[in-house]
């Protein structure tokens, strides 16, 4: 997933099944490299945000490979932990990092947050805000029950001032047939699978937080005056929720 994802952003750290991977998704979604680039962008978009509102601790989970605008460049105060389960992530993230001291890297599964969140305490106070970002990786686990609870388990310990950052593929309205090309290609990655969620997927997750205007919109349309994206494709849906006070 982050080195098919890798290739979509114009990377060098992709294999040869990776690219043939990321054609036979380019056959159902010829668009899927402007989709990577704005949900990219989206990333750095919120990560100025937070620092801007004060935040200075995240939790970033699904790091993916090292590209432009990486978490701990944007929020260079910050103290930031990458989470990541890929070991090509997991090098590449460790091999930039090494003289970043206010950043780790955390091998992890999102399949079992609690684990997650016991190993970033190490390194994150959790009894003040934290951002979670969970961009662009939700959509690799197929269950709706497992999201939702992989999310609420994420939000518990969460102070007030703290905030969930997520975007999601949604499928648009590509033919059912094109979708089911599309989730092929996802099945034969570790993921087993990938599924676009609407946005009230995403409201549901983040119910009961303060949503940053305008709430949950396609990515480019986040703080940002991008062309809007045909609501009929398929594309990236994005939003910020802040724990009240
Ligand atoms: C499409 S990339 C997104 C990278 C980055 N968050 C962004 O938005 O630019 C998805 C990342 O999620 C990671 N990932 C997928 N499933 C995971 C899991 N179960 N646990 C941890 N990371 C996972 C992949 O290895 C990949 O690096």
């Amino acid at each position: 997933m982050a080195r098919i994802y890798d290739y979509f952003l114009g990377g060098k750290d992709n294999y040869a099944a990776d690219r043939a991977a990321a054609a036979r998704i380019l056959e159902v979604i010829p668009h899927a490299p402007e989709m990577a680039r704005a949900n990219r962008a989206f990333l750095g978009r919120v990560v100025r945000h937070l620092v801007g509102v004060g935040i200075d601790q995240f939790l970033d989970l699904g790091t993916g490979l090292p590209t432009r605008e990486n978490v701990h460049e944007v929020a260079t105060e910050a103290r930031v932990v990458y989470v990541d389960n890929d070991p090509v992530v997991l090098v590449h993230a460790r091999a930039l990092l090494a003289d970043s001291p206010r950043t780790e890297v955390v091998e992890g599964n999102l399949h079992d947050p609690e684990r997650i969140l016991a190993d970033a305490g190490e390194y994150l106070d959790f009894g003040r805000p934290v951002a979670v970002l969970l961009m662009a990786i939700l959509h690799f686990f197929p269950d709706d029950a497992e999201v939702a609870a992989i999310v609420a388990a994420l939000r518990r310990p969460l102070a007030p001032g703290s905030c969930v950052a997520v975007s999601h593929g949604h499928a648009g309205e590509l033919p059912p047939d094109w979708r089911r090309r599309g989730r092929a290609v996802y099945a034969g990655t570790y993921a087993g699978g990938a599924a676009g969620r609407g946005k009230e997927h995403l409201a549901g997750w983040l119910d009961g937080l303060e949503l940053v205007p305008p709430g949950i919109v396609p990515v480019q349309k986040w703080h940002s005056t991008e062309e809007t994206p045909d609501p009929t494709a398929v594309g990236v849906l994005g939003a910020v929720g802040f724990v009240p006070h």
